[in-house]
């Protein structure tokens, strides 16, 4: 992100979901609808935060968090704030909040060819533990990956 700038990581509220689907669409070829993300701002269990540089959205995290398990169910960074730190800092603060809920362990699956998002994965920690094939709908495998959350690093 923007280096002079230390992006805030907040709740995302639906008064960001126009620039959320914009970065939304540009970032994945089956994007998620507004109604998905409405649903993670009101459901009990979801916990979607936003990246925000001067007023803007640079970029997000869906996490559900429920029992001992937690889920990284969509991230993103917008494609001219990639590579500055964002991905991770959004990543720290679900692993914070899930660690807050009681989650032991975090789950997520990737696209194969997501090769920033599994570094950024790797980077933390997280470790593979399964490929569903065929699993998405250009038939391209998920990779699963999880990291016990228990202790921090
Ligand atoms: C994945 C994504 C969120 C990462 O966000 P980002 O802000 O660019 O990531 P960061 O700058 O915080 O990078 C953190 C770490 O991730 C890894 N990483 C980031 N980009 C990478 C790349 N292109 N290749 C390999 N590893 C990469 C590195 O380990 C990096 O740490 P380093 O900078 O110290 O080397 C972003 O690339 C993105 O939005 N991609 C498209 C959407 C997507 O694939 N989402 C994941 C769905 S599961």
């Amino acid at each position: 992100m923007n280096s002079s700038q230390t992006p805030g990581i907040r709740p995302m509220t639906a008064a960001d979901l126009d620039a959320v689907l914009l970065i939304e669409q540009s970032s994945f070829p089956l994007p998620w609808k507004r109604e998905h993300f409405l649903h993670e701002i009101t459901a009990p269990h979801s916990f979607p935060f936003v990246a925000e540089i001067d007023g803007k959205v640079a970029g997000y995290v869906c996490l559900m968090s429920l029992f001992e398990e937690a889920q990284i169910l969509d991230i993103a960074v917008a494609a001219e704030q990639r590579g500055r730190g964002g991905g991770r800092l959004l990543m720290d603060k679900a692993l914070a909040v899930a660690r807050e809920k009681g989650a032991e362990v975090m789950a997520l699956e990737v696209r194969e060819s997501g090769a920033a998002a599994i570094g950024l994965y790797r980077a933390l920690g997280f470790r593979q533990t399964g490929i569903r094939a065929n699993y998405y709908e250009s038939r391209e495998n998920a990779v699963l990956m999880e990291k016990n959350i228990k202790e921090k690093p």
